[in-house]
């Protein structure tokens, strides 16, 4: 059996102020129809019979319903987190609640703000690992890098068939690190999503990070279920420490492997990778209906409501939105998860 996890409680800073603390850019309806979250629990929607384990934070209990019940999705449950505490105790309480629905369930860990140009060579992928997973490995799913990002886990590997034993793993690398990873050829991005017996991903947090599964082993023995909800007990939950499962887990298991995709992975992570779904025009511009641009390159203009004209712009990202307005250089897109936590701060 396999069930989906679904990570959908991180708070998407880098999308300022279209991502908002109040409603996070795995939320947002990007391209299209569908929020990133819909289309994440439809791509993976065939591969059970169960429905996915969605995990949130229990402000967003009634956003996460009503965009399963939009696509017509009954969930396994819905868990929630009376605050964040990273991915190591999200997945970790998944893991465990997962163990109360089926036998020992191999779970797929999905991130909500990915997108694949490719989504059935991602499918395949899947069902090859499925195997691997189910006989005890830790697999995640990995792809050639094509900058130094220093946002994302590298992977170093051996072999050169599509599935390859982990020789080491470095979570968000320095540049200088990252710059040297992309030039040896020897490492793949870490997509961030996963597959995994419950039982050997517990396993190994009680190894590298009993902490985490102790709090988690009792917030979801003290958990409270309500209608699709499962409410983790508050108190266990926080004690938790907050660690990702990268940190936690990857850079330290020798247990792991890793599935080359060419799928056309994205992480919707900052302004620049919205460029991967949202087309561009022939000076590079990505520009919303409500933006006329003149003699503008390489610019993002969004706007949600209000006309806005550009004249003369070159890698500028301009996000409009009713109550704020963002205006950056290109090249600093990274740096607004720290200025909108500073704002957070100020309150
Ligand atoms: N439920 C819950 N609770 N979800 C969370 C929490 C939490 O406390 N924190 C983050 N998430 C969700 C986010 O919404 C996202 O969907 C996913 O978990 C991953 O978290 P990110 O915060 O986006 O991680 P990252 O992008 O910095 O790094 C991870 O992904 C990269 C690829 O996108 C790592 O796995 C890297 O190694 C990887 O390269
Ligand atoms: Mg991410």
């Amino acid at each position: 059996t396999i069930i989906p996890v679904i990570l959908a409680g991180g708070s998407g800073t880098r999308l300022w102020p279209l991502s908002r603390e109040a409603y996070p850019k795995q939320f947002l309806v990007l391209e299209g129809e569908l929020s990133l979250l819909q289309k994440t629990c439809l791509r993976v929607g065939q591969l059970s019979p169960l429905g996915p384990l969605v995990i949130t934070n229990e402000e967003y209990r009634f956003i996460v319903s009503e965009h399963l019940r939009q696509i017509g999705l009954t969930p396994s449950a819905v868990l929630l987190e009376p605050a964040a505490r990273n991915t190591a105790a999200a997945i970790a309480s998944a893991a465990i609640y997962a163990r109360t629905i089926a036998e020992d369930p191999v779970l797929l860990v999905l991130p909500s703000d990915h997108d694949f140009s490719d989504p059935e060579v991602f499918l395949d992928a899947v069902d090859s690992a499925y195997h691997v997973a189910k006989s005890g490995k830790l697999v995640t799913f990995g792809v050639v890098p094509t900058r130094p990002e220093t946002g994302f886990g590298y992977i170093r590997y051996k072999s050169t068939s599509e599935l390859k034993q982990i020789e080491h793993f470095v979570e968000k690398p320095s540049l200088e690190l990252a710059q040297r990873y992309v030039n040896s050829g020897d490492y793949l991005w870490n997509c961030g999503i996963f597959m995994f017996k419950a039982s050997q991903y517990l396993g190994q947090l009680e190894q590298h990070a009993p902490d985490v599964l102790s709090a988690c082993d009792r917030a979801v023995e003290c958990s409270s279920r309500d209608l699709d909800f499962v409410r983790l007990e508050k108190k266990a939950f926080l004690s938790s420490p907050s660690i990702s499962i990268d940190v936690a887990v990857m850079e330290k298991t020798d247990n792991a492997v890793v599935f080359e995709i060419a799928a056309g992975w994205c992480d919707i992570g900052s302004w620049d990778a919205l460029r991967c779904i949202l087309p561009a025009d022939k000076n590079n511009n990505v520009l919303s209906e409500s933006v006329l641009a003149k003699d503008c390159t390489n610019t993002l203009a969004i706007s949600d409501s209000r006309l806005v004209v550009a004249v003369g712009l070159e890698n500028i990202i301009v996000v409009n939105t009713v109550d704020a307005l963002l205006v950056a250089d290109q090249s600093r897109a990274q740096e607004l998860k720290q200025v909108v936590g500073d704002i957070r701060q100020r309150g």
